[in-house]
């Protein structure tokens, strides 16, 4: 009887939905607030003012601030269909947002993936992992000086299918496309960013040790305008 239930044990273990690839510490998973679909500032007051920013307060981003960036960024706008705020070739979608947090309230530091279907953050990594991701990106400054670092990435399994050859580079227009939003939702949160292509693709990959086939696209630093 033992031997049996400590074979189903096992059995459960090794079939859980589990990332092998990833060092999931203890999977938390952090519900983000509903985001803000209306606001003060108009769009063309969002264009007319968008800059790169590259140094930051030192304040904290709140969870509602994470949870709007990534909602700007590939948050579910068609719930019947799943289509999103950032067009997707095919509605394939991709595209993966994760986010290096630090220093926000009630959140462990570490990397987190978003999940848009349900609007949660899930944890993949433990630990403030920015310093490793600055030393991948020819040290660039901006990687610790914000308290959260977006990163953009592709599953090309998921296009390859029905692009074949033009796959890869729809992957780049579609972290554009994502890239684009959060820069433009940043402007009413008084938030800076910048996108950062410069970087090492395989060191980007062992830092967030991403499966094979996953392609880091753009890294975003965050922060709270000085
Ligand atoms: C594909 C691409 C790659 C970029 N890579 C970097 C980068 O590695 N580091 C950085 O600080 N800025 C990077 N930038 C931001 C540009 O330097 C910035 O957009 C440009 O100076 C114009 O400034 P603005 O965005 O404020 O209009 C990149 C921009 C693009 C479009």
């Amino acid at each position: 009887m033992i031997i049996f239930l400590f074979g189903c044990l096992c059995f459960i273990l090794t079939c859980s939905p589990h990332d092998p690839n990833k060092e999931t510490v203890s999977m938390t998973t952090i519900e983000l607030p509903e985001p803000e679909r209306s606001g003060e500032i108009s769009i063309e007051e969002s264009l007319q003012q968008r800059r790169s920013v590259r140094e930051y307060a030192s304040t904290p981003l709140s969870l509602a601030e994470i949870g709007q960036l990534a909602w700007s960024a590939q948050g579910i706008t068609d719930p019947a269909r799943g289509f999103r705020t950032a067009p997707s070739a095919g509605a394939t979608f991709p595209m993966e947002l994760y986010f290096l947090i630090s220093g926000t309230e009630d959140v462990a530091d570490g990397v987190y993936r978003y999940r848009p279907g349900n609007h949660v953050l899930e944890q993949v990594i433990d630990g403030d992992r920015r310093q490793d991701l600055q030393s991948v990106a020819l040290h660039q400054e901006s990687i610790t000086a914000s308290p959260i670092v977006l990163v953009i990435t592709g599953v090309l399994s998921r296009i390859e299918p029905r692009y074949r050859d033009r796959a890869m580079r729809y992957m780049y227009m579609e972290a554009g496309h994502v890239a684009q939003n959060t820069y433009l939702q940043s402007v009413p949160l008084n938030i800076g960013t910048v996108v950062i292509g410069a970087f090492s693709d395989d060191g980007v990959s062992d830092v967030l040790q991403l499966d094979d086939g996953e392609y880091p696209l753009y890294i975003m630093p965050i922060g709270k305008l000085r």
